[in-house]
């Protein structure tokens, strides 16, 4: 269970390596991936980013269920501070970072990839926000992304019902900038970073610090109210059903309790 990280002449390539599990994210990639930024920001040639899941179906398919099933409020909403944090990274990072989505982005997965600054989707790629079908709802940062980057109407279906977008409606809604064959998509993924890592690289991060700004509002607010609503979740029986149920493989029954 890795976060490799790949250098490419002026990109730094950062794949998610745990594919037996769709790429789940465990405490441990979230070290990772923040580690590896911390490398890389330290290396002024590695001018662009790309974050994308290793194997053939997923980019990741959220933050690691069993890792978080028996947590308590407190550890939850420690487990959403990290996934802020990470998420916050990336979005903060002065370098341009791509997601490359191959497969299923999916819960803090999907929240990953909306706080990259652009998301190239395979034909493959599932996008969603599933976290209510386990008794939950999203804690790394998806309540404010989604609703900021298409739409709140569009955010809170896709919430509520934990529906998956696939790759055409992604691109019509905003989520994804383009769409490609997956075999394609690491390629166009390279010419894109390549084509960016050719620009000035100060002002660069200037235009996406700034570019950021336009998404503001009281984002950090905001977030620490969905840090809130993520750990109060933890108390009721519906996440312990949800999660119970995703585990045996079998629906969730919700009772509100
Ligand atoms: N955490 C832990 N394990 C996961 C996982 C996750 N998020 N997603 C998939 N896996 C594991 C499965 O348990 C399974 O393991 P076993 O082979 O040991 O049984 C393996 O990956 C393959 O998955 P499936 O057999 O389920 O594959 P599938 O093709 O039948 O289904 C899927 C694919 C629809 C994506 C399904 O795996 C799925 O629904 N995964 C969970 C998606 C999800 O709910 N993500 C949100 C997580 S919560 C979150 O991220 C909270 C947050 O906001 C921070």
């Amino acid at each position: 269970m890795t976060v490799a990280l790949d250098r490419r002449g002026r990109v730094a390539v950062l794949t998610l390596d745990r594919p037996d599990a769709l790429n789940a994210i465990s405490p441990e990639m979230l070290d990772a991936i923040e580690g590896h930024l911390d490398t890389i920001e330290r290396e002024p040639e590695l001018r662009a980013v790309i974050l994308t899941g290793a194997g053939e179906k997923a980019f990741t398919a959220g933050a690691d269920i069993n890792h978080m099933r028996q947590a308590t409020p407190h550890e939850a909403r420690a487990w959403a501070k990290q996934g802020h944090a990470v998420a916050n990274r990336i979005e903060a990072f002065p370098r341009p970072v791509i997601a490359a989505v191959n497969g299923y982005a999916l819960g803090g997965g999907c929240e990953l990839a909306l706080a990259c600054d652009i998301r190239l989707a395979s034909e493959k790629a599932r996008f969603g926000l599933p976290e209510v079908t386990l008794g939950i709802l999203p804690g790394w940062g998806g309540t404010q992304r989604m609703a900021r980057l298409t739409s709140p109407g569009f955010a809170k279906e896709l919430i509520f019902t934990g529906r998956y977008v696939d790759a055409q409606e992604a691109l019509a809604t905003g989520l994804a900038n383009h769409v490609y064959p997956p075999g394609e998509l690491m390629d166009r993924a390279m010419e894109l970073a390549e084509k960016i890592a050719t620009m000035p690289p100060g002002q660069i991060a200037s235009a996406k610090e700034i570019v950021n700004l336009a998404l503001e509002g009281d984002l950090r607010g905001h977030l620490a109210r969905e840090l809130d609503a993520f750990a109060l979740a933890f108390q009721t029986e519906d996440q312990r059903e949800g999660m119970a149920a995703f585990v045996e493989k079998r629906p969730p029954e919700f009772t509100g309790r």
